[in-house]
């Protein structure tokens, strides 16, 4: 079969809700039409209707394929956490279609041969796309940025010390400056490693008081007089946090000004961090862009769950979703980051984000009623394409053929993720036993079905 027409779907993009079918050959939209007359008339519109295969997509939701801006997908070196294959399966159960790596791989992706490697293998792999990032600086010496100057931003869009951030202002500048002459857009991890450091044992401190108490929330703890430690350690942590985002958010956008570069902030997560970019957005239009994570968005710091940067407060996270509606912050990214059982007991940060990313943002978002799907759809989709310059992330005639159905109103409960539904490698969600609601059914690659939902 060389085509595939989705009958009768609710069509979903950041600019269209309504009813229709969509027709791909040969891994290219060819038409998407509106209501029962186009149901009737779009297989005319193929090249070769008796090569098309016909889905009957009634009551499901057909989208453009997610775009993820910030992944770990730790190949080569730390492959027992996820590879590219698991990463793949994993990003492709969640919806998502194309994705970019981030570079903190052993060893680290610096220069454009290894990150052309990552793409190409993604590639022959075939159920998603990848852009290998490669960091600012080489084997994050913080020094040596010299690699930067080779880049093709059709190779390498995305330059980014994600993990952790260059330490020198210096650096940083040189960096920036290099990227943007090469076109390629730098995404800032931006908390100041010394400040972030320094919290460290304070965080410790409070997650180990929580233990020790048998609890797996703050929140259950909070009112008692025990919890007054555990607050006095939560609090000399939560200070260091936010001002490590905070400075260096600040710095990162001063920089970017200066070397007039396209820069990214990847995993914005304080209301003065968004605060700040809203600023600059205001003051330099183009300049800026920015993503916040599905954790970010539905939790907050009474979880004790280790990422970096921290859940944060009430007050934040309504901050962030009002950055989503008012423009501030374009994308959701998963900032997708795997690991085993024993570094996350003791205490490597980060969560698999792939698999429950749509309904955890479907949950807090739509469900919730601050946003309609479309709204959804811009900053899963559309945006990330346009930050990234893509032409994906719409569902539009002449765009590869790459989609998701996914069903809004499934109900299900998080597992945990040792259960045989998780396909990354890495088995750390903070969402486990959560009652989420939106559910993907199958993901399209170019036309092809990379995933469906196994029925049970
Ligand atoms: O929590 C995180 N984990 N944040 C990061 O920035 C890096 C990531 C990782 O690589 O584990």
């Amino acid at each position: 079969m060389s085509g595939i027409l989705i009958r009768g779907a609710r069509l979903v993009d950041a600019r269209t809700d309504a009813r229709g079918s969509l027709l791909a050959e040969d891994g290219r939209i060819v038409a998407v039409l509106a209501g029962a007359d186009g149901e009737a008339s779009i297989l005319s519109l193929a090249r070769d209707p008796a090569s098309v295969e016909t889905v009957d997509a009634r009551g499901a939701v057909l989208m453009p394929s997610f775009i993820d801006l910030h992944a770990h997908f730790r190949d080569p070196g730390f492959t027992h956490k996820e590879d590219l294959e698991s990463g793949s399966r994993a990003a492709a159960a969640g919806g998502f279609g194309t994705l970019v790596l981030m570079a903190n791989t052993d060893p680290v992706c610096s220069d454009q041969a290894a990150a052309e490697r990552n793409r190409a293998r993604v590639a022959e792999i075939g159920l998603v796309d990848a852009f290998q990032a490669v960091s600012l600086t080489r084997d994050f010496d913080g020094r040596d940025t010299s690699a930067l100057a080779e880049l093709d931003p059709a190779v390498v869009p995305v330059a980014s010390e994600d993990g952790r951030e260059v330490a020198s202002a210096r650096v940083m500048l040189e960096a920036m400056e290099r990227c943007a002459q090469a076109g390629v857009l730098v995404s800032c991890h931006c908390e100041d490693p010394e400040l972030a450091l320094a919290a460290k044992p304070h965080r410790e401190a409070a997650l180990r008081a929580l233990a020790l108490r048998g609890d797996n929330r703050f929140g259950a703890l909070a009112g008692s007089a025990d919890f007054e430690p555990v607050r006095a350690s939560l609090d000399a942590a939560e200070r260091l946090l936010r001002l490590a985002e905070n400075t260096m958010t600040e710095r990162n956008l001063a920089l970017a000004a200066a070397a007039a570069c396209p820069t990214h902030i990847a995993h914005v997560s304080t209301r003065e961090a968004v605060e700040a970019i809203r600023r600059t957005r205001a003051r330099l239009p183009g300049l800026v862009s920015c993503e916040v994570t599905p954790h970010h968005l539905a939790l907050t710091s009474l979880v004790p769950a280790i990422v970096n940067p921290p859940l944060r407060s009430e007050d934040d996270r309504q901050a962030l979703i009002a950055g989503l509606l008012d423009g501030t912050i374009d994308a959701i990214a998963t900032d997708h980051a795997p690991h085993t059982a024993e570094d996350k007991a003791s205490g490597a940060p980060g969560f698999s984000g792939l698999e429950t990313a749509f309904a955890v943002c479907h949950s807090v978002l739509v469900k919730t009623g601050r946003m309609d799907l479309r709204r959804l759809s811009a900053l899963m989709s559309e945006n990330p394409a346009r930050i990234l310059g893509l032409a994906r992330g719409a569902l539009s005639p002449g765009l590869d053929a790459d989609f998701v159905l996914v069903d809004p109103d499934a109900e299900w409960t998080v597992e945990p993720m040792d259960g045989k539904r998780w396909l990354s490698r890495g088995r750390n969600t903070p969402f486990v036993g959560e009652r989420l609601t939106g559910l993907v059914l199958a993901t399209y690659k170019r036309g092809r079905l990379v995933h469906s939902r196994p029925l049970s």
